[in-house]
């Protein structure tokens, strides 16, 4: 890890934050994105106490201009980007009948077109420097669909779509993409969930405060990019649910209606 430069969006909370106290305690270098600059200023800190370099670049994925400041600034800075980890995100808690379609766009301007805008401008100088890996954080139900989720797993889904497709694009570049996806993590996702009209959900759910330690998280996100890997699952039993669905879709989809989701 010693000298790679690493963007993470989403820092200042969470799996972000952690990624990016595991890879400052490995020696790389850490791009500190999100919105809330305290808490960037404030990981800084931490960060820099690890014995490792930092640039804050507040940033809400949705702003093309705040985008570019992310990228531009991070190669003036440290010269190139080695692995850009595609963090940010933002959860929905609301029964489609009720949500408005207002809610299900910003959910994808979020989890979906502001990953695939950034990516592509840090893919520009991944594609000259035939060196990268792009991580994107998708989710258990990136690959099933569950209910009071509709628009945020169709997010997730959009993501699978299109990395995978861009990872056989990138081949010949040089540039690896990993697809990552988490089940139950203890961060603030619920409590920032977005209900039916948008207003936050503001609750920490069960199965969200019953989740791994997003720093164990972290360790096996930094693992899984280290090694090379194009998917992975992380979290408890929550994770068999992906297989169940791939191997027994009928036990599958009578399971998903006796779960009563919050
Ligand atoms: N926790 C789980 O159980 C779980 C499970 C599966 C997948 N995930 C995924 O993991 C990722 C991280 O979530 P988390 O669990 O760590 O939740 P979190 O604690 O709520 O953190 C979300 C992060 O995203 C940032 N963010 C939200 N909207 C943004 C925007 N418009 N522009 C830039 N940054 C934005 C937030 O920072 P600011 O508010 O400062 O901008 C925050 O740093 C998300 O993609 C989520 O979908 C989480």
């Amino acid at each position: 890890m010693r000298n790679q430069v690493v963007i993470i969006t989403g820092a200042s909370s969470g799996i972000g934050r952690a990624c990016a106290m595991e890879y400052a305690k490995q020696g790389a270098s850490v791009v500190l994105s999100a919105r809330n600059q305290d808490k960037l200023e404030e990981l800084s800190t931490a960060v820099k106490e690890l014995g490792a370099k930092v640039l804050i670049v507040p940033c809400d994925v949705t702003i093309d201009q705040d985008r570019r400041k992310l990228i531009d600034a991070t190669i003036e800075e440290f010269g190139r980007i080695d692995v850009l980890l595609n963090n940010a995100g933002i959860s929905q808690r609301s029964l489609a009948k009720d949500t408005l379609l207002e809610v299900e766009r910003q959910l994808m301007e979020i989890n979906y077109f502001g990953v695939i805008a950034l990516t592509k401008l840090a893919l520009k100088h991944m594609i000259a420097a035939k060196s990268g890996h792009i991580g994107v954080i998708s989710s258990i139900v990136g690959k099933f669909g569950f209910p009071l989720r509709t628009g945020y797993s169709a997010t997730k889904h959009a993501l699978h779509g299109y990395f995978e497709s861009l990872r056989a694009e990138l081949h010949d570049d040089n540039i690896k993409v990993i697809i990552i996806c988490p089940g139950r993590v203890k961060t603030n996702i619920s409590i920032n969930a977005l209900t039916e009209d948008g207003s936050s959900h503001s609750k920490m759910d069960d199965g969200t405060e019953a989740g791994i330690s997003a720093e164990s998280c972290a360790r096996q996100i930094v693992k899984a990019i280290d090694k090379g890997k194009r998917e992975t699952y992380i979290g408890g039993k929550e994770i068999l649910m992906i297989y169940i669905r791939r191997f027994l879709p009928g036990v599958f989809h009578k399971m998903i209606l006796n779960i009563k989701p919050t």
